[in-house]
């Protein structure tokens, strides 16, 4: 069991430095199947998602060396035509860019129904629309998504998603790369993490343009070569601490960022009465007075980010007057709002909206991730609150944050992790 132990009430001052992005990373591994030469990945972030996917690689037969922290050799050149080890593919969400990587690769893929973060139905459908497109037969047998390419090879074609799905757009993506001809993918996410993977294919060969706008042109190519790519910095990531300052207080200088991957956060947080300057590089938010009341709706990029929902609920529940969020993403990404409630805030749920009253102070308690970013809220509510705040189930956490115990001390929080074994009565019940 692995858990947090946050005093707080103390303000967060100094550097902070963002690792390389996690939905990014988790693509980009995956397409490295493509590739016959060696890949030269770096900005790596060392999280246990991409822990778990270069276990499943090297399963599968990926030959990976670590060059230093961040920097990873990966030559899939003599990966065997493997099914990916299904006990490990259903714990990661991200698994699924094991069948377009796969099926590009040999012409089929054998992968287990992805897993991942539970907030409500995350269908593949579109994923599967996408492969069906460009001649693939797929089938869901015994909880595994099967696809074949047909003899002749998969077929570029026009594929118009019926959804904006940063999963599907990649994996669509990946697994065209190889094809004969072109394919387009229309109404297509444009999250930085989508250019960041055609940057990374092109950088191996591919013909992939558009990425950024909502159709993307993907001329197939015969085969892809080694080479070098650096992944860019976390969106999300950055976008915590920033939350994390605002709602904390203190002056906190975000480092390794592309700024305009911020605009969207970065508005929402100065409309709340955080002072916000953009560097080249970085973003410095100091917050000292109360914060203002704002309202916020996610959506696919560049609006605001599902994925930030949580860590600025936290500033909301510190604010002065009554917010409100809109989920425009999934259909159910509030859970942790009982958790903040616990301590002390006033949010009220319905479906899709949370309206939030402000409070003077939260409190410190006992209290759950519920996901990766629910996780992130809680432990900036822990850094705000009084008292002493003991977040448990952090494993989420570690999926997605790298070093977050030791970037939050090096700004002066008192927090700790306290990992116990399991009590007996849970490893016999599994
Ligand atoms: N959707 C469908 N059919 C599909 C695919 C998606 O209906 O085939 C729906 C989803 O149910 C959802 C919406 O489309 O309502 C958008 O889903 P999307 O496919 O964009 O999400 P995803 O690929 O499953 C990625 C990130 C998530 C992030 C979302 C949205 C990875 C591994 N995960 O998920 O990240 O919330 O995009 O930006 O890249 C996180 O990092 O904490 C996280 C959950």
């Amino acid at each position: 069991m692995l858990k947090y132990v946050i005093h707080g009430g103390k303000s967060l001052n100094g550097k902070v430095m963002i690792s390389g992005a996690k939905n990014a990373a988790v693509g980009i591994l995956p397409a490295t199947l493509l590739v016959k030469g060696v890949c030269r990945i770096e900005n790596v972030p060392d999280i246990s998602d991409i822990r778990l996917l270069l276990q499943i690689l090297d399963e599968m037969g990926a030959s990976i060396r670590r060059l230093s922290p961040g920097t990873l050799e990966i030559d899939c050149t003599h990966v065997r035509d493997a099914v990916a080890p299904a006990e490990l593919v259903r714990r990661i969400r991200a698994s699924y860019y094991l069948i377009g990587a796969q099926l590009g690769r040999f012409g089929h893929a054998i992968v287990a129904l992805p897993g991942g973060c539970n907030f409500g139905p995350r269908p593949i459908d579109q994923h599967i629309k996408g492969f069906e497109a460009i001649g693939a037969e797929v089938e869901l047998s015994g909880g595994n998504v099967i696809a074949r390419a047909p003899e002749t090879g998969l077929q570029g074609a026009r594929v118009n998603l019926d959804v904006v799905s940063v999963g599907a757009t990649m994996n669509i993506m990946i697994g065209a790369v190889l094809a004969n001809g072109t394919t387009w993918i229309e109404n297509a996410a444009k999250e930085p993490h989508i250019v960041d993977l055609a940057n990374f294919l092109n950088a191996m060969g591919a013909k992939v343009s558009g990425a950024g706008t909502d159709v993307i042109r993907i001329r197939g190519v015969k085969s892809l070569h080694g080479g070098s790519y650096s992944i860019i910095p976390d969106q999300i990531e950055a976008g915590t601490y920033m939350a994390a300052a605002a709602a904390v207080g203190g002056d906190v200088l975000v480092q390794n960022v592309i700024p305009k991957h911020m605009e969207s956060i970065t508005a929402k947080l100065r409309e709340m009465g955080a002072r916000i300057t953009e560097y080249e590089d970085a973003i410095r938010v100091v917050r000292s007075g109360k914060l203002r009341r704002a309202n916020v709706k996610t959506l696919p990029y560049p609006g605001f980010p599902t994925d930030m929902q949580s860590q600025v609920a936290v500033c909301m529940a510190l604010a002065k007057g009554t917010s409100i969020i809109t989920e425009g993403i999934y259909d159910t990404r509030f859970r942790y709002c009982a958790e903040l409630n616990r301590m002390g805030a006033r949010i009220q749920v319905d479906t899709k909206v949370a309206v939030i009253d402000g409070v003077e102070q939260l409190h410190g308690c006992v209290v759950k991730a519920c996901d990766l970013r629910a996780g992130a809220a809680m432990v900036i509510a822990g850094l705000a609150a009084d008292g002493t705040t003991t977040v448990e189930d952090v494993h989420f956490i570690e999926r997605g944050y790298e070093c977050m115990i030791e970037k939050l001390r090096e700004l002066g929080a008192d927090i700790t992790r306290i990992e116990t074994p399991e009590p007996e009565r849970s490893r016999v019940a599994g």
